[in-house]
């Protein structure tokens, strides 16, 4: 390995005692490709089964916690018992290659998918006539809450070495965060501190099912994404006041979700500054904070390290392009690194057919650009 890249693949120990070998990550990803009931699918484990290598930690993609909130066609799930030796099957291609595996936990809320809902109704923190959601009752957010409790114990039976809570991505935890999305007036809505008590509850919950196996090395993340557009929406002065309490809060890790690790503030905060640069400086070394957002190369993942601004560096898209490409940096093979993918590639790169399809019709900003085109980055 070129010597440089040695800060990349120092080992990191977590509040829990728990070594993670290295500061690269690979950013969840759903990849379309479980089965119609949340099984591990064939296309599934083509993809998982060899991007994990020399990577510090594998986060898997957003796994669904109660039937009714599943926001992606071969969506993985952890809510039924029948799942575990699926569970179990996936926890152990990842930590085969020898990657800590992550699960991360998610609901989709009002992005649910109405044909995917399994009988249920839309539910969320208010209604939305948009997407045909309506207002989860008390009783549903509590049953919404021990799902997520129940998930963990599906994910530690099953032999995952950690979860992350997906609070981000304008899922159902950070629904109920947002005051664009949650306008209710009970205990679970109104003020900045209301709005905060769903996604403390399911720190709680996850929490609790870790200590009921007396799983202290079991890894528990929280991902968060630090602003959104609309009006009354998340702002950095709301996620920096959500960073002091988490900081606080019994979790090995934050997760910042961007796509450009060097996004600028929109508002609530200095807009000459990076989200993730006050993020982290909010959090001042309380726990350690993942970076992640259109990082390719292997100089890019050290350009991005050595701002100081995170201790790990997720990879998503790069990885999606280049399978092994942490093992390639270590055999010095970094110049080998593509950026783009190419629409001739006879394995497809391991994608299930929707993913393949997405990511040739070139129309997808969210996915890696095809030879020729331009990276097109999202602008949450
Ligand atoms: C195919 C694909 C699927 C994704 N699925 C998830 C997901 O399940 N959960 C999540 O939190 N983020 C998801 N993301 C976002 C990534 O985790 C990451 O934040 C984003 O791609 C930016 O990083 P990158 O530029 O390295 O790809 C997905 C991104 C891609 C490209």
């Amino acid at each position: 390995m070129n010597p440089k890249f040695q800060p990349l693949f120092q080992p990191y120990t977590l509040n829990n005692g728990v070594e993670i070998k290295n500061r690269l990550v690979v950013a969840p990803m759903t990849h379309f490709a479980s089965n119609k009931d949340g099984t591990l699918g064939e296309q599934e484990r083509r993809f998982i089964g060899n991007r994990a290598g020399d990577m510090g930690m594998f986060i898997l993609a957003a796994t669904l916690v109660q039937d009714g909130g599943k926001a992606f066609h071969g969506q993985p799930e952890a809510v039924h018992e029948s799942q575990l030796e699926s569970l179990k099957a996936t926890a152990g291609i990842i930590k085969a290659q020898g990657a800590k595996a992550i699960l991360q936990l998610h609901h989709g809320g009002k992005q649910s998918i109405t044909e995917l809902l399994n009988g249920k109704d839309k539910i969320s923190a208010s209604a939305d006539d948009a997407t045909g959601t309506r207002e989860a009752t008390h009783e549903e957010i509590l049953s919404l809450i021990d799902a997520f409790g129940k998930a963990t114990d599906l994910a530690i039976r099953a032999g995952f070495d950690g979860v992350e809570i997906h609070g981000a991505n304008n899922y159902l935890i950070q629904q109920f965060y947002s005051g664009h999305s949650n306008r209710r007036s009970d205990e679970w809505g109104g003020s900045r501190e209301k709005r905060m008590r769903f996604p403390l509850a399911v720190i709680e919950a996850v929490v609790s099912a870790k200590a009921k196996h007396n799983a202290n090395d079991f890894i528990v993340g929280y991902r968060f994404s630090p602003e959104e557009p609309e009006e009354l929406g998340i702002t950095m002065e709301d996620t920096l006041a959500l960073i002091d309490v988490l900081k606080e809060q019994p979790l090995q890790y934050l997760h910042i979700s961007l796509w450009d690790f060097y996004k600028k503030v929109r508002r609530g905060a200095d807009p000459a500054a990076c989200r993730i640069q006050l993020v982290h400086q909010q959090i001042g070394g309380k726990l350690p904070l993942i970076g992640v957002g259109n990082i390719y190369t292997a100089d890019e993942m050290l350009e991005a390290f050595n701002t100081g601004w995170a201790e790990f560096i997720a990879l998503g898209k790069t990885v999606m392009v280049n399978p092994d490409i942490a093992t390639r940096i270590l055999n010095g093979e970094e110049s080998s690194i593509q950026r783009a993918i190419d629409p001739e590639q006879a394995d497809h790169y391991g994608f299930s057919d929707t993913l393949w399809n997405f990511t040739i019709s070139g129309t997808q900003a969210w996915l890696p650009p095809l030879k020729g085109q331009e990276a097109k980055i999202i602008d949450i």
